[in-house]
């Protein structure tokens, strides 16, 4: 028998138990013994749930109990979940994690700990919930030199920006129905910020790179500049437009960022709708790969968890190999990197104007919006910004990928 304790019985933790209970024959099956959840912890009572007696409200009672092998941590935020996790750690218990802020913040350190302590630090669902993707890199695409990761890393904004898409309806509204919907929060920053999908392009990039890349130092953009016309343009492009993490390497230089971009809609990216995340990885010798899937919700998030603590359990006081070292990343400035932008101007806005600032654009229209749009040619975010600046104030632009 292997004990578990699960830290946080909220929407997460509560799956973690439902998939481990559920799934209790099969996955002892995969393990070779049987996986029992011992303790839960969480603040608050749980009257008439079938595991209230599992319960506890001080984290003691889990590092004192000497049974407990794995322990899971579902409670978000930095602390004390880091404190618990070291802690764990520190006694030689591997731990599973579904907590990008944690993972993002104190990765190397707790990768390094638990090497030390002969045990693991897994985090497969802290990025893009049930789909495997830190496995992914972690294993199977060590052969390769990534060259790109480029994810749909937040449900929410993906949600809002497909509605936007297929009803025309605004920002305002969309995200008053996907809070009636309980998809965005009443605090929905995080969310349509980029913040939350810096984090998870941070977490992939520093395993991609195997050094830590501090999600402070990267360029990020929501989405509450993005409108329903937007999308008219970019139809008529024959584009769509997505909240992109980013990193990619050109030239030798490092570069990532978050913000909405244009994709062709032959792109593998432009087709995920809704909720769901993609992340799409090219490397140096399996060229594209795509991982798609429910990137939130209680039980595709759990399950990315579960599989964690069966591989935790698979390999008990054995360290499973994962680089993510200490030392930093360097980016490069991302605005060095060169591209096309798309750009409205106001009707009053010349054409001499735009050719003077800009040199030559292709203008597009569209039916019943009486402004200047455009497409510039290649160039970097100092030249657009000067060109741009001279024309006066844009009402938006948006990147092509
Ligand atoms: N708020 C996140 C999202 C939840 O919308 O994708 C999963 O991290």
């Amino acid at each position: 028998m292997i004990n578990v304790a699960v830290l946080g019985y909220g929407t997460i933790g509560a799956g973690v138990v439902k998939v481990l209970q559920t799934n209790v024959d099969s996955i002892e099956k995969r393990v070779g013994e049987r996986i029992e959840v011992k303790k839960i912890l969480d603040l608050r009572e749980f009257p008439g749930d079938p595991n209230e007696d599992k319960v506890v409200h001080d984290y003691k009672e889990i590092q004192e109990d000497e049974d407990i092998q794995i322990v899971v941590e579902c409670m978000g935020g930095v602390e004390p979940a880091c404190t618990f996790v070291r802690t764990a750690l520190l006694q030689g218990r591997s731990v599973a994690t579904s907590n990008k802020e944690l993972v993002a913040k104190h990765g190397a350190e707790l990768i390094a700990i638990s090497e030390e302590n002969h045990c693991n630090f897994l985090f497969e669902a802290s990025v893009g919930g049930g789909i495997p993707i830190i496995r992914p890199l972690n294993q199977c695409l060590t052969g390769d030199v990534i060259e790109e990761i480029s994810g749909i890393l937040n449900g929410t904004t993906n949600y809002m920006l497909t509605k936007m898409e297929e009803d025309g309806v605004s920002f305002d509204e969309v995200l008053k129905e996907a809070q009636a919907k309980g998809y965005a929060e009443l605090h929905p920053e995080a969310d349509v910020e980029g913040y939350d999908a810096c984090r998870k392009i941070a977490i992939l990039t520093s395993l991609a790179f195997g050094k830590q890349l501090d999600f402070e130092g990267i360029h990020t953009e929501g989405i509450t500049n993005i409108t329903a016309e937007d999308f008219r343009y970019a139809q008529k492009m024959n584009k769509s437009i997505k909240l992109l993490g980013k990193s990619w390497t050109d030239d030798g230089k490092l570069y990532a960022m978050v913000c909405p971009m244009l994709l062709d809609n032959s792109h593998p990216l432009a087709g995920v709708k809704d909720v769901f995340n993609a992340i799409f990885v090219h490397g140096n010798m399996v060229d594209d790969v795509m991982f798609y899937g429910k990137g939130a919700g209680s039980l595709p998030t759990a399950s990315a968890v579960v599989g964690d603590v069966v591989e935790c359990a698979r390999n008990l006081g054995t360290h499973l190999p994962m680089i993510w070292e200490k030392d930093k990343l360097t980016l490069d400035d991302f605005g060095s990197f060169e591209r096309n932008y798309f750009v409205r101007m106001p009707a009053e806005t010349s054409l001499e104007a735009i050719e003077k600032a800009f040199g030559a654009v292709d203008m597009i229209q569209v039916d019943g919006i009486e402004e200047k749009a455009f497409v510039t040619g290649i160039m970097n975010e100092k030249e657009y910004h000067k060109a741009a600046d001279s024309l006066g104030t844009a009402i938006n632009m948006i990147r092509f990928n």
